[in-house]
């Protein structure tokens, strides 16, 4: 059977960049910007993008082109045993595309909610109490009607296009949406740009606490910032390049789309906080007071500035930014479900349709969850635990398997340079074999301090963990979905693959020098 391919390298590169450029840009950069030094964070941000995001990037995109497969087969193609961390991307995938659906919905019923304002002037009130209906942490509450529908709607249309196929659904849908949302947001950013107040906004935004440069913290923030937002550990992008063409280049793909992703994310924090200048200004605050970030930011903070706005510009200004958060979150669904689409594919020997059928109609139907009442919640929670404990450990194992236990780097160089523009060199080899790993792994010995050990109220003498949750309740919808993702890979990964397909003197397409047989 021939393996699905994009139709045109332009259509790959919109398929990657609809994939990096998500709610990562908008509600997430901004903030961890923000909090994290504002423009003295663009010095670790930008070592982390050099250093890890797009070595990683070139890393990925060179095995999914040289070994042709999703992430699981791809990775146990360049060591049989690296088969489990391809099924543990995958599940992390799995995980986040059950709550992801969600937010999207929200997106789209504000969209409509713009029109006239329809929040009222308590904003918060509205999103919490009328809105999500937010029960107690771990209760379920029933669903919020409104949602649900929104929510199956959202699920009909990402696997609408994975059904439709790479060429025909994914790349398609990336051709549309992705120029549409550029377009739709550089008019809302630059009608940001000219409401009053808007300069004080960008002046808090880009003003250098040079203070923080030092703190670890700041540096953890940024290699987050870059993993989640480039979308590396999460087997997409080694199934998305997997499906180029033989001749097509890698290192300036990747270049391209990092660069393209961190441009948005710029525009995106220019945007921000031009508008929350203007908030700022308007209520007679200073900006330093009205910033917040993800669910906050997105459904309180800007309905807020659309009611200061009013009128005309206030709908219009409501509906460019909710429907950007769609488009953009849309493009981003689909290929965190791809993942396991193909991982099924391949490993059960089954058809792309079925493949969507089961794993995408099992993600939707999980992923219902988050329309209870309760689902607020447990977003909150199985979102922060996948993130430390999913994307980035499962990263960190990646680099840390492919550099040093099978000594990769050297042979996946050759290949990505033998068709590449842009040629590799120590650089590469050091940033993903010494830089990647010790900061990766710094970064989590001290989330996991963070995590275990809670922190203490100096006042009270009270330990607090993550959210303020109580123990059982990140027990059961973080640690454990976590965990149950790394354990649930390893149980795929001991299935055999149909024709004994990972090791059938499998042969790289790639020139003779560097081209090596998987036949262990
Ligand atoms: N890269 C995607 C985002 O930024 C997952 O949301």
């Amino acid at each position: 059977m021939n393996r699905a391919q994009w139709g045109t390298r332009l259509g790959f590169l919109l398929a990657a960049m609809g994939s990096a450029i998500g709610l990562g840009n908008i509600w997430r950069f901004p903030a961890v910007a923000y909090e994290n030094g504002g423009g003295a964070f663009f010095i670790p941000y930008l070592f982390a993008l050099l250093t890890a995001g797009i070595p990683l990037l070139i890393m990925e995109y060179t095995i999914g082109h040289k070994y042709r497969g999703s992430a699981p087969k791809s990775l146990g193609r360049v060591s049989k045993g690296f088969e489990w961390i391809g099924w543990w991307q995958v599940l992390v995938s799995f995980v986040i595309s059950t709550y992801y659906g969600v937010i999207i919905a929200w997106a789209a019923i504000y969209a409509y909610y713009s029109i006239g304002q329809q929040w009222g002037d308590d904003t918060q009130g509205f999103l919490l109490s009328d809105f999500l209906q937010v029960a107690d942490a771990g209760v379920f509450g029933g669903f919020v009607p409104i949602i649900l529908v929104v929510l199956i709607v959202i699920w009909f249309v990402v696997l609408g296009v994975l059904f439709a196929g790479v060429r025909k659904g994914i790349e398609l849908a990336n051709k549309i949406f992705i120029p549409l949302l550029v377009v739709l947001f550089l008019i809302l950013v630059i009608r940001a740009l000219t409401l009053d107040g808007a300069m004080d906004g960008l002046n808090t935004f880009f003003q250098p606490n040079w203070s923080e440069i030092m703190n670890g913290e700041v540096w953890v923030a940024a290699y987050g910032q870059i993993f989640f937002s480039l979308s590396i550990g999460f087997a997409i992008m080694i199934t998305y390049s997997s499906y180029l063409d033989k001749k097509s280049d890698i290192t300036n793909n990747a270049f391209i789309t990092g660069f393209a992703n961190s441009s948005f994310e710029l525009l995106a924090g220019i945007g921000v906080f031009a508008a929350l200048g203007f908030m700022a200004s308007a209520t007679e605050q200073p900006v330093t007071e009205v910033v917040s970030d993800g669910v906050i930011l997105a459904f309180s903070v800007f309905p807020t500035i659309i009611n200061e706005m009013g009128g005309f510009w206030g709908d219009a200004f409501g509906i460019l930014f909710f429907a950007s958060l769609v488009l953009a979150g849309l493009s981003s669904l689909i290929s965190i479900s791809e993942t396991y689409v193909a991982g099924l594919q391949e490993k059960l020997n089954i058809s792309r349709s079925t493949a969507v059928f089961a794993g995408g109609g099992l993600a939707a139907l999980i992923g219902l969850i988050y329309a209870t009442k309760g689902g607020l919640n447990f977003l909150d929670s199985v979102d922060y635990f996948i993130n430390s404990y999913g994307v980035a450990l499962a990263g960190l194992f990646e680099v840390v398997a492919v550099a040093w236990y099978a000594k990769s780097l050297k042979d996946l160089q050759n290949h990505a340079n033998s068709v590449s523009d842009i040629k590799l060199g120590l650089w590469w080899r050091f940033s993903l074999g010494v830089i990647t790993p010790i900061v990766l792994g710094y970064m989590m010995l001290q989330n996991l301090k963070k995590d275990l050990v809670g922190t203490v109220d100096p006042a009270t003498g009270d330990r607090t963990f993550y959210g303020g949750y109580p123990l059982e309740f990140l027990f059961n919808y973080g640690w454990l979905v976590a965990i149950g993702a790394m354990a649930i890979g390893a149980v795929f990964a001991m299935k055999k693959w149909p024709n004994n397909d990972l090791s059938y003197n499998y042969k790289a397409p790639t020139s003779s020098k560097d081209s090596k047989e998987v036949s262990q």
